[in-house]
């Protein structure tokens, strides 16, 4: 009722959040929530961080906007703070993770034509998620969401994930390649972490036939798997990385690094926004980074996500109805056997909120300030939740059977 003049393009859950703070989140009715999903992977330093709350009130105060035709000194100050952090020689600033795979995506065609490649290919992935604009949606490997929207862009081979010998394949067999644009870690098509040595190996391949190596780093960037990168963990440099999501915490931003012979393909009047990188969107996401870094949280992701893991490996070692439980840091995906869609409204009605994509994966991207009684708290409420939901807990059986929303509990931190 309250959507109707929205366009519907979301099932939305019929609740509105009016406060948060930290790990949690109180709707209007008075309920209260802890927040397992941080607004998909956005707010990482979890709800109302004073450190956000006071550089966005700050930088309001001063100045909002002037555009990209003059300096902006918070801006040099943000991508001087990226580049050290991540290796990267320069930055290009937007609005959105989809806006920041487009420059990625139009800097290695420009790449390719200077090359003298007139028709450019990126390599892409099977299952991979890389937004909802036309380039990124194509470069999305899920026909669902390219169903309706055709004609496609041309310019993209798809190849299956963590899968090298494919990519072998395509270099042996396919002229005018010019990148491979990957997701570290899939968030959207079921949280697939790849082999180790994955990333390593892209990067030898890419170096061999003088592709870019670009990665897709709008969900695992920003600490969430335990490095400010998830490339980091294999100690390589990508020669283009964006990234998006975390980096200010929910204020709107979005970011493409690139380094070395991709640092210098984009030039005035190849690429361009007006919005992008503004001073209010910088201060937001210079306290969000500055955060990150001085309070030590990703090193806090890698942790949490390690008791969150081996929490529910233990709880639900015996389960047969569970296919996988996996992730890196803070990005965990607990696959089961069939479909469980339903558990994202299950969970709400316990005062939790999960995600659950590619149909039967639940996803959990908790804010990385959560303390570790509330990561004990996700660990018993979730697997508590599964063994409800596929009939493994008789007495819990009972109480779902029974539940009515007059009665509905809610979580709080005393609720064993
Ligand atoms: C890996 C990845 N890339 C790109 C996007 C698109 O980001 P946005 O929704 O900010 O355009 C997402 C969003 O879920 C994502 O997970």
């Amino acid at each position: 009722m309250a959507s109707s003049s929205l366009m519907a393009t979301y099932n939305r859950a019929d609740t509105a959040f009016e406060m948060g703070q930290g790990a949690w989140l109180f709707d209007t009715d008075g309920n209260k929530y802890l927040d397992l999903l941080s607004g998909i992977a956005v707010c990482g330093l979890g709800h109302s961080h004073p450190a956000v709350t006071h550089a966005i009130r700050d930088q309001a105060g001063r100045l909002l906007h002037t555009s990209n035709l003059y300096e902006i000194p918070l801006q040099t100050e943000l991508a001087n703070r990226l580049t050290k952090i991540s290796g990267m020689d320069n930055v290009f600033f937007c609005n959105s993770g989809a806006e920041a795979n487009e420059a990625a995506i139009k800097l290695a065609r420009l790449y390719g034509h200077h090359q003298g490649i007139n028709n450019p290919n990126i390599i892409v992935l099977d299952s991979a998620f890389h937004g909802r604009t036309m380039a990124t949606l194509t470069a999305t490997g899920n026909r669902k969401a390219q169903a309706g929207f055709e004609p496609l862009l041309s310019g993209f081979i798809r190849a299956p994930y963590d899968d090298i010998e494919a990519i072998k394949t395509i270099a042996n067999n396919t002229p005018d390649v010019v990148a491979i644009f990957v997701e570290p870690i899939q968030g959207e098509g079921g949280v697939h972490v790849p082999a180790e040595n994955y990333l390593n190996e892209l990067r030898n391949i890419c170096d061999a036939n003088n592709w870019l190596l670009m990665l897709d780093e709008v969900q695992t960037g920003n600490g969430r798997t335990g490095k400010y990168f998830a490339y980091q963990h294999n100690d390589i440099l990508p020669d283009v990385v964006t990234t998006a999501k975390g980096l200010a915490n929910g204020f709107p931003i979005g970011a493409c690094l690139a380094q070395g012979k991709a640092a210098c393909i984009l030039q005035p009047g190849t690429h361009g926004s007006t919005f992008g990188g503004n001073p209010l969107a910088c201060a937001a996401a210079l306290a969000t980074v500055d955060t990150l870094l001085h309070d030590k949280l990703i090193k806090r992701a890698e942790t949490l996500g390690n008791r969150i893991l081996d929490g529910l490996k233990e709880q639900l070692k015996s389960a047969n109805y569970i296919k996988d439980i996996r992730g890196k840091g803070l990005m965990i995906g607990i696959e089961l056997s069939d479909p469980c869609t339903e558990l994202v409204m299950l969970a709400k009605a316990k005062g939790l909120l999960i995600n659950v994509t590619a149909g039967s994966v639940i996803r959990l991207l908790p804010p990385l300030t959560l303390s570790d009684e509330e990561a004990d708290l996700a660990v018993d409420s979730i697997a508590k939740l599964i063994k409800v939901y596929v009939g493994d807990d008789r007495q819990g059986q009972r109480r779902t059977q029974n539940r009515d929303s007059s009665d509905r509990r809610h979580l709080n931190s005393d609720d064993s």
